[in-house]
């Protein structure tokens, strides 16, 4: 599934009324299978006490449920507030590990301007895996995701 057919398909979802948790899964299981090299797919959600909570994701379960603003690639996203691209996680030290084999992260906001509602998350087996236009179609569905948080909290999903 292209990226286009990836936001038509949430677009459809939401258009039969499912509610965030639902548009968040389909996005998260859709973005998994597109492409061969992400081998764990995820969003993590930022609460307003700072901490952010895992969410729905496909790959192994990981122990890293809660994560604190400032921690790992996925809280250092949220601190310096912009898309982390690593890609190799074995030249960083602020870094979490969810599994061993893990060689590249990519972490994207989802944000409506200065408020960040959570974060897409991927890692991949491989060196860098996230060229431009895979880090480009990445921030476009964090784009779409952010105005289905929109929505939801204007009570319109
Ligand atoms: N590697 C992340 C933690 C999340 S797991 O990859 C699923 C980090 O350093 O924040």
């Amino acid at each position: 599934m292209s990226i286009d057919e990836l936001i038509a398909h949430l677009d459809a979802l939401e258009a039969e009324g499912a509610p965030l948790n639902r548009v968040l899964e389909g996005a998260v299981q859709a973005l998994h299978e597109s492409d061969a090299r992400f081998h764990w797919t995820g969003i993590y959600e930022l609460f307003d006490d700072g901490i952010l909570r895992l969410g729905p994701f496909v790959g192994a379960p990981t122990d890293h449920v809660f994560i604190g603003v400032g921690n790992g690639v996925c809280g250092t996203a949220v601190a310096e507030r912009r898309t982390l691209n690593v890609p190799d996680v074995r030249e960083i030290t602020n870094y979490l590990a969810c599994s061993t084999e893990t060689r590249s992260e990519l972490v994207v906001l989802i944000r409506s301007g200065e408020r960040i509602h959570g974060q897409i998350d991927i890692d991949s087996h491989q060196v860098a895996a996230f060229d431009a236009p895979t880090v480009k179609a990445v921030e476009r569905l964090a784009e779409r995701l952010a105005r289905s948080y929109v929505a939801a909290s204007e009570g319109r999903s």
